[in-house]
């Protein structure tokens, strides 16, 4: 992915990792567009800052999504780089009699549709550039799973299988295809208090690792992956799946 120069739609862009990345991503001189839900979020982050626009956008509401699509086609046909980041997270006790599919079907929704809807929908413009990146967040979790997270853990491998197969059939068109796999990081995700969590990573921290992996072009396989993330990511291949997924779910 080049760093200068682009013209970037960000999903989920309002907080986190994601306003994170649009306000590094823009600092490096790159037209940045972040959507989200919240529209005092998005006037804040957007506020006296050119080439930084918001629009809101609900991955989960057709017609906000036609909008966006049409506000882009007009306005950004030059876009070359979608960042499909948004996403949410549910604990889920399958062990109780109140335990039903409704958070796992508001999570697929959002983190499995979400990113194929903004894909299918923004493809054929990042098609037309010359050079375009497709960048979608992923997790850690895809790899080893916290089993008090089914359905969040499941939606994060399905992007990890989903995006070598979008890489795979892309091939031949200057579209790149990166996963952006994150570790434990100081968000609002699961709860406020994992913002303060220091058990996770500071969302700086991994937002500045993450630029200059991207820089220096290190991201083998398409797989954008910090230090924090190597011993989950290679847990089946060195033999320490058992051992690591028996620490994070305790008997
Ligand atoms: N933090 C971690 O430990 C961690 C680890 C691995 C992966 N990740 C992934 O990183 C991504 C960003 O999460 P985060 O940690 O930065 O948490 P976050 O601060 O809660 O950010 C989630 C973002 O998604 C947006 N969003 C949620 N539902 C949406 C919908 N229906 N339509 C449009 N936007 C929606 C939210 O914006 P609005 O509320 O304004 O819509 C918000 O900007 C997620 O995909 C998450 O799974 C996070």
């Amino acid at each position: 992915m080049k760093m200068t120069g682009n013209t970037i739609l960000i999903t989920g862009g309002t907080s986190g990792i994601g306003r994170a990345l649009a306000e590094a991503l823009h600092a490096r001189g790159n037209r940045v567009i972040v959507t989200g839900r919240r529209q005092s979020l998005l006037d804040e982050i957007t506020a006296g800052q050119p080439d930084l626009h918001g629009m809101l956008l609900d991955l989960a509401d057709p017609t906000s999504l036609s909008h966006v699509t049409a506000d882009i086609r007009l306005h950004f046909p030059e876009l070359n780089v979608l960042v499909a980041n948004a996403g949410i997270s549910r604990a889920e006790d399958m062990t109780s009699d109140s335990w039903d599919a409704s958070d796992a079907e508001a999570i697929v929704e959002t983190n499995i549709l979400g990113v194929l809807r903004i894909t299918a929908a923004l493809l054929p413009t990042l098609k037309r550039q010359a050079d375009a990146t497709i960048v979608a967040t992923s997790s850690n979790l895809a790899f080893v799973p916290r089993a008090d997270f089914p359905a969040y853990c499941a939606s994060k491998a399905f992007l990890h299988s989903w995006l070598q197969s979008l890489r795979h059939q892309l091939r031949n068109m200057p579209v790149e295809v990166l996963e952006l796999a994150p570790p434990y990081v100081q968000t609002e995700l699961t709860s406020v208090d994992q913002a303060s969590d220091p058990r996770a990573m500071p969302v700086n921290a991994f937002v500045k690792e993450v630029m200059q992996l991207l820089e220096q072009q290190e991201h083998p396989r398409g797989e954008v992956l910090v230090e924090r993330d190597q011993a989950r990511r290679w847990a089946e291949r060195d033999g320490s799946y058992g051992a690591i997924f028996a620490a994070m779910n305790p008997a």
